[in-house]
């Protein structure tokens, strides 16, 4: 399923443009980029700056008008409706912002569910679903439904939902955009510690203490990928990281 070598994205020249009523949208302008294995990426930029739309043509979600979008060796962007199932099952791992639990299934069916979708077993999925609530620090709201548990819990549960097929690559399109900067954090280290354990993630994010958790940030403006280091939110994100300090919070231990 892996190349053993390579990056795990490249996307080479890739334009959408979305076009309704008569206008045209240029919502991602010729964007070229390689994430490394392993790399915890940040994408930041304003509102409607196209962070959503690079990600979904990453994940498989939609198909560039132009370019190529390769991720873990594999032509994204030629891919039939079957191969995208394929690879959104067993490639990608989702986080969303709105957290996307299903309301009447409790924490565990949750992350069962995505294992069933995959055809995993019956006993690989109640061992698989226990060890990943444990990772998360959930392993006692196992039986909660969503609305039994807090923002920051639900996007724990969201990130063990995500890792259940160990996918090499998460996308989080806002992964802390509902929750408060504390929460916020504890969701980052989570990510930044599946990073460490070589699953690649990026990330988009209006979060400003983003940089204390990924190796790298781009930031997207007007459809453009601007060079490494570039960008006001960038520069902004810099001048506050030198003028403040953050307490940090503890995040349980991530086992893969
Ligand atoms: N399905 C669509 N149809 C038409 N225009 C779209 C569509 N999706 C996105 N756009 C437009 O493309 C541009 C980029 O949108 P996108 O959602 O990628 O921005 P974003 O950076 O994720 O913004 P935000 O920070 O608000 O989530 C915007 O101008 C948006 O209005
Ligand atoms: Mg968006």
């Amino acid at each position: 399923m892996t190349t053993p070598l390579g990056p795990m994205v490249t996307v080479t020249n890739v334009t959408r443009v979305f076009r309704s009523a008569g206008t045209a949208v240029t919502a991602v302008n010729d964007v070229s980029l390689t994430v490394p294995r392993g790399e915890f990426l940040a994408i930041v930029g304003r509102s409607g700056s196209g962070k959503t739309t690079l990600l979904n043509l990453i994940a498989g979600l939609d198909q560039p008008d132009e370019g190529s979008v390769v991720v873990d060796g594999q032509e994204v962007h030629r891919f039939n409706d079957r191969q995208t199932t394929e690879f959104r099952r067993r490639t990608v791992g989702f986080v969303f912002q709105s957290f996307g639990l299903l309301p009447l299934l409790s924490a565990a069916e949750n992350v069962d569910l995505a294992l069933r979708i995959a055809g995993a077993g019956l006993r690989e999925r109640g061992e698989r679903t226990r060890e990943l609530l444990t990772l998360v620090g959930l392993a006692d709201r196992a039986d909660h439904r969503p609305y039994e548990l807090s923002g920051g819990e639900q996007q724990r549960v969201a990130v063990a939902r995500a890792l259940a097929n160990r996918p090499p690559l998460i996308i989080a399109d806002e992964p802390t955009g509902e929750l408060d900067s504390t929460t916020g954090a504890q969701i980052f280290g989570m990510l930044r510690e599946v990073a460490s354990q070589g699953v690649t993630v990026i990330a988009a994010t209006h979060d400003p203490f983003v940089m204390e958790h990924v190796d790298r940030v781009l930031e997207m403006s007007d459809g453009h990928l601007l060079p490494e280091g570039e960008g006001h939110l960038i520069a902004e994100q810099r001048r506050r990281r030198g003028d403040e300090s953050r307490p940090r919070t503890d995040v349980p231990p991530v086992r893969r």
